[in-house]
């Protein structure tokens, strides 16, 4: 009698063990939003179109809905660039040169996420994320060769053969289109705008936003300008200046090389324009501002890691960058009337792609509008102007001051590391549930 009672609490356990397993799994897969699954680019190959390594570039498409079945959305990945051979060698070997190496499914959220309360102006669009393998921001057409294997620069072509193969899917037949892209990804909208225009319906509405990507051309702490050598390098390395817009590489002869930089290409930009950017973005702090080597002695590592370390000689140098960049957008502010800007004071580098800064109760506004419902205003021509500039630092109580504490190397604009995070904390917690229910049954039962 008792080792039955015992065989079905054992059973009464188990089921409940399973249920609640079936449970928690739908939580932990889709909390930070949906997986959509990777598609490789198989015409590629015949555009010599590859990621640094060889292998075939990727897009991953989740299908629009209802009214948005023939909207599209086009996100680039972000995720710096490689403008040596040695540090091109090194991606060649990570997700971020090869498609060999890269999850096969990523999670979309934020201006990605289908749940229309998330993302209430293109949940229902179809929606597609460019993958990032190139180095060079979508723009380098080269290669290098050391007699025993090739590097791949071939950014420019990836992008050539993605729309390619988007266009019979549907993308031909566009009514509304927004391209997009994050960090080294929003610099891609700058670059490519124009042309993604070209490839669609003459009456289709077609816009572009970049988050995190207006790279300004700094002058660093040290008096050295890092950015603009490193851009030089990169355009050298991977032959990008034969992409770059022509009557842009024209006006700043013997320079062309700054037709890189947002800010000299975007009065070239015909197309209408949005900018989204922190005034005191993390990445360009860290690497345009303050890079390692105008640094060397450390002063800046505290003040780097969390702002309200910063002595007033340092918060002076963000005030004076933050006017920089302002000063950059000023024509673009006063002159384009169908452009539109977000430009907060929250320590952040990319702000669509996650639902805490895209849209929810808690993320950044600029007179009370979120970011989501600012670029939906600007999108659809609701309302006046949206150009939204923030006040300087600290006055924003809507930031989330969010400075990681990865390496500066280590932060290359990396989303998924916080949405695999996110996730590891879900699963973490719900391991330990599921640990606490089996033992508590366990002991119960045997005992
Ligand atoms: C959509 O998002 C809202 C707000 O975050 C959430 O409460 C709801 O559960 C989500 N719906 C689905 C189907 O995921
Ligand atoms: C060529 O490059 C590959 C990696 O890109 C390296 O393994 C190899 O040693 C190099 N060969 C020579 C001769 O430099
Ligand atoms: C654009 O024109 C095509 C062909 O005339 C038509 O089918 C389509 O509905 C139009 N699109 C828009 C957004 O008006
Ligand atoms: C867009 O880019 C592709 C290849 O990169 C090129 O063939 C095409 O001519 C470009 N379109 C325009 C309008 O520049
Ligand atoms: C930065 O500038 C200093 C002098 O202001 C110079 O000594 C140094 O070599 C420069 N560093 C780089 C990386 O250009
Ligand atoms: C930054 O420093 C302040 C004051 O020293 C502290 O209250 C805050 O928690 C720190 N923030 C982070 C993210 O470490
Ligand atoms: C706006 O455009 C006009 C005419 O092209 C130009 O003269 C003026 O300087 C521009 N405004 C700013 C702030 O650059």
């Amino acid at each position: 009698m008792k080792k039955t009672t015992r065989l079905l609490d054992l059973t009464a356990a188990m089921i409940l063990l399973l249920l609640y397993v079936a449970f928690s799994l739908p939580l932990v897969s889709g909390d930070p939003g949906r997986r959509v699954s990777m598609t490789l680019v198989r015409d590629a190959a015949a555009l010599g179109a590859f990621c640094l390594d060889g292998s075939l570039p990727a897009y991953h498409l989740d299908r629009g809905f209802g009214a948005g079945s023939n909207n599209w959305l086009l996100q680039f990945e972000g995720g710096g660039w490689c403008n040596d051979i040695a540090s091109c060698v090194e991606r060649a070997k990570t997700r971020r040169g090869s498609t060999r190496y890269m999850g096969k499914t990523v999670v979309f959220s934020g201006i990605l996420s289908n749940n229309a309360s998330q993302n209430p102006d293109f949940y229902n669009w179809n929606k597609v994320r460019l993958r990032y393998c190139d180095g060079a921001s979508f723009a380098g057409d080269s290669q290098h060769g050391n007699g025993t294997s090739l590097l791949y620069f071939r950014g420019q072509r990836i992008w050539n053969a993605i729309i390619l193969d988007l266009l019979p899917k549907g993308l031909s037949k566009a009514r509304k289109a927004l391209l997009t892209g994050c960090s080294a990804g929003g610099l891609s909208t700058f670059l490519h705008c124009d042309n993604f225009t070209s490839y669609l319906p003459k009456n289709a509405s077609v816009k572009c936003m970049s988050d995190a990507g207006f790279f300004l051309d700094a002058i660093d702490v040290a008096a050295n300008r890092t950015m603009r050598s490193f851009y030089k390098q990169l355009v050298s390395l991977q032959g990008i200046q034969k992409n770059l817009d022509p009557t842009c590489t024209h006006a700043f002869y013997p320079e062309p090389s700054l037709c890189f930089f947002p800010q000299y290409i975007l009065r070239f930009i015909e197309t209408p324009f949005f900018i989204l950017n922190s005034a005191y973005d993390v990445f360009q702090f860290h690497h345009g501002l303050v890079p390692p080597s105008a640094d060397r002695t450390g002063r800046w590592n505290r003040c780097k890691l969390n702002v309200t370390s910063c002595n007033p000689h340092q918060l002076d140098a963000l005030q004076g960058f933050r006017k920089d960049m302002l000063g950059a957008l000023m024509n673009f502010f006063r002159n384009s009337s169908r452009g539109g800007m977000f430009i907060n004071s929250c320590f952040d580098h990319c702000q669509s792609a996650l639902e805490e800064t895209w849209l929810s109760p808690t993320s950044p506004r600029i007179h009370d509008k979120t970011i989501a419902e600012t670029v939906g205003d600007w999108y659809f021509g609701r309302g006046e102007e949206a150009k939204e500039i923030d006040c300087p630092y600290p006055c924003d109580k809507t930031c989330h001051n969010l400075i990681p504490a990865a390496s500066a190397t280590d932060f290359l604009v990396n989303l998924d590391i916080w949405l695999l995070m996110l996730q590891a904390i879900t699963i973490a917690v719900h391991s330990l549930l599921f640990f606490f229910f089996l033992s508590t049954f366990l002991v119960r039962s045997l005992v």
